[in-house]
């Protein structure tokens, strides 16, 4: 099943997600129908708030992206009850878009490395480091699951100018290829 994607100015994208349990009802279904939703809207990445379910899950597939970096190359992951429980390097500046966010492109400046420990889609244990894209990924989705949009964290002046774009898609008018609601 594909889900419409929940853009900004819907308040469910504002809160913090649950963490689920292994006995959570149909989660094969839910991360299949997950990733077939991220497919079609040309994604590489989506958390669980974007279908409008409070839960913390977010998938990743960088594939599209491994043309222009070949360690992308087969990185695609469910990500259950994540924490990120460190961040260090260097912060750099990369220029990220969100499905929740159509047509918004804008810097966003993050610290370079990570370690993460999550469970996978069959709830097994993993406590992983990511750095570059990967960890850029990762750091964007994670954000979606604490009520945190990419716009929160673009410069003042920025944000000011893109506050009329972020109205329209707050009132419905958004323009993208792939389904969108407003969640009242
Ligand atoms: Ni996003």
């Amino acid at each position: 099943m594909i889900y419409p994607i929940v853009v900004y100015g819907s308040p469910l994208l504002r809160k913090v997600a649950k963490e689920i349990d292994p006995d959570y009802p149909d989660l094969n279904q839910l991360v299949e129908d997950m990733f077939e939703t991220m497919c079609v809207s040309d994604g590489v990445g989506l958390a669980a708030p974007q279908i409008g379910k409070s839960i913390r899950i977010f998938i990743i597939d960088a594939t599209p992206m491994a043309e222009d970096d070949p360690s992308l190359e087969g990185f695609k992951r469910v990500f259950i009850n994540p924490k990120i429980v460190e961040e260090k390097g260097d912060v750099w500046t990369f220029t990220e878009g969100c499905l929740s966010l159509p047509n918004i492109r804008e810097d966003v400046d993050r610290q370079s490395e990570i370690r993460i420990q999550y469970v996978d889609e069959d709830f097994k244990p993993h406590d992983e480091q990511f750095d570059g894209i990967k960890a850029r990924v990762i750091q964007h989705e994670y954000d979606h699951l604490n009520g945190v949009l990419f716009v929160d964290k673009v410069a003042p002046l920025r944000k000011k100018l893109l506050k009329s774009k972020l109205n329209d898609i707050a009132k419905g008018k958004s323009e993208a290829n792939y389904k969108t609601i407003v969640l009242k």
